[in-house]
């Protein structure tokens, strides 16, 4: 624990792998970094252009997002969320804050969260100063609570949720009278199956159910900060009431360049091809470096381990100088397992492959 006076938060898990970051980087070919998972590949042109064509904005921005924006928001939910028709939307700056803070906005007491999961999920709960509760896959062992949060296809382990899983969390939220909320930020990267969204189901309007997007990797606009929540009509109308007093609105110009991202599917196709090349090179390297790769059937990670404690795997990766993310970062279960990101370049990305054949 870190001790921070307002907060009992953990230590921020980049900062504990800084002197693995100095070994990598002492590697004669250079640091292969595969640890964050910060897009490193272009802002498709047609969204840097609606940026810059709304650059002249003097005005506070809606909370609620300007006409185009929930119309975008909306069309590409039911499109490709195949949400209903009336499900309501609300843009976000990002979607890291959202997760943060949306225990707080919806003054949650006991917040469910995979054992295995996204580090953030904990830290709302704790800044909310709710009770945070890692919990098994399964929905039917899931405790009574006021808010669960769900994360299919899952960071750090690119599974996915079975439907049958998605339909008993929906009716745990019904019981329950709870928030369930569906982080999807990796819902367009499926690999070997396709994910599907909370929403698909015909019963999640019956639940306070709403799902988390962001254009962050299906668009490479981390930096951006463009994400958006949608879902049951009611929550997002509260949530709104809520937002509209706390600020956190999205800048005018986000909100232009995310209509033209959500409106164009071009580029995200291309950025799954290049990520489908790196995957499979990336794979075809660990596998000949002795690692075996675990679920990894989607999202933006591989998810692999040598049957040996996490640090130990990821000091010998420093040693190539390739990076990656120990799997104890998110959760105990993950404490034989490393988290190697899609996101370096395809010369970064072969450099890893070369080194890692060499050890074979
Ligand atoms: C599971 C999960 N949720 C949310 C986020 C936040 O992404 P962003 O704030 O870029 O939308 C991430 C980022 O890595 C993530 O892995």
């Amino acid at each position: 624990m870190s001790g921070h006076a307002t907060f009992d938060l953990p230590e921020f898990p980049w900062d504990r792998l800084t002197p693995l970051g100095d070994k990598a980087r002492a590697h004669p070919g250079g640091i292969v970094d595969l640890s964050i998972g910060t897009p490193v590949d272009p802002v498709p042109e047609i969204i840097q252009k609606a940026l810059a064509s709304a650059s002249d904005s003097p005005g506070y921005p809606p909370t609620a997002g300007i006409p185009a924006v929930q119309k975008a928001m909306r069309d590409w939910s039911i499109k490709n969320l195949h949400a209903p028709d009336d499900v309501g939307v609300l843009p976000s700056i990002g979607s890291k804050e959202m997760v943060t803070l949306l225990p707080f906005l919806l003054r949650a007491k006991r917040v469910l969260y995979p054992d295995i999961a996204y580090p953030s999920y904990h830290v709302g709960a704790v800044m909310a100063g709710a009770e945070a509760i890692p919990v098994a896959e399964d929905p039917k062992s899931w405790p009574a609570a006021d808010f669960a949060w769900i994360n299919s296809p899952s960071n750090p382990t690119g599974a996915l949720m079975s439907d049958q899983a998605m339909l008993e969390a929906i009716a745990w939220a019904r019981a329950n009278d709870a928030y369930l909320v569906s982080d999807e930020c990796y819902l367009e990267l499926g690999w070997e199956e396709t994910p599907r969204s909370v929403l698909s189901f015909k019963e999640a309007a019956e639940a306070k159910v709403i799902a988390l997007h962001s254009l962050s990797k299906r668009s490479n606009l981390a930096g951006y900060r463009a994400g958006f929540a949608v879902g049951n009509p009611s929550v997002i109308s509260e949530l709104l009431e809520i937002r509209k007093h706390v600020g956190m609105m999205m800048p005018g110009p986000v909100q232009v360049a995310m209509i033209a991202a959500l409106a164009d599917s071009d580029h995200v196709s291309a950025q799954r091809a290049i990520y489908l090349r790196r995957r499979s090179e990336l794979h075809r390297g660990l596998t000949a470096a002795g690692f075996t790769i675990h679920n990894s059937v989607a999202g933006l990670y591989l998810w692999a381990t040598r049957d040996e404690e996490c640090w130990k795997s990821a000091e010998w990766l420093a040693g190539h100088g390739i990076l990656v993310a120990p799997g104890d970062f998110y959760g105990v279960r993950g404490k034989n397992f490393v988290r190697a990101a899609l996101t370096a370049t395809d010369e970064r990305i072969d450099a890893a492959v070369a080194r890692l054949t060499a050890t074979a």
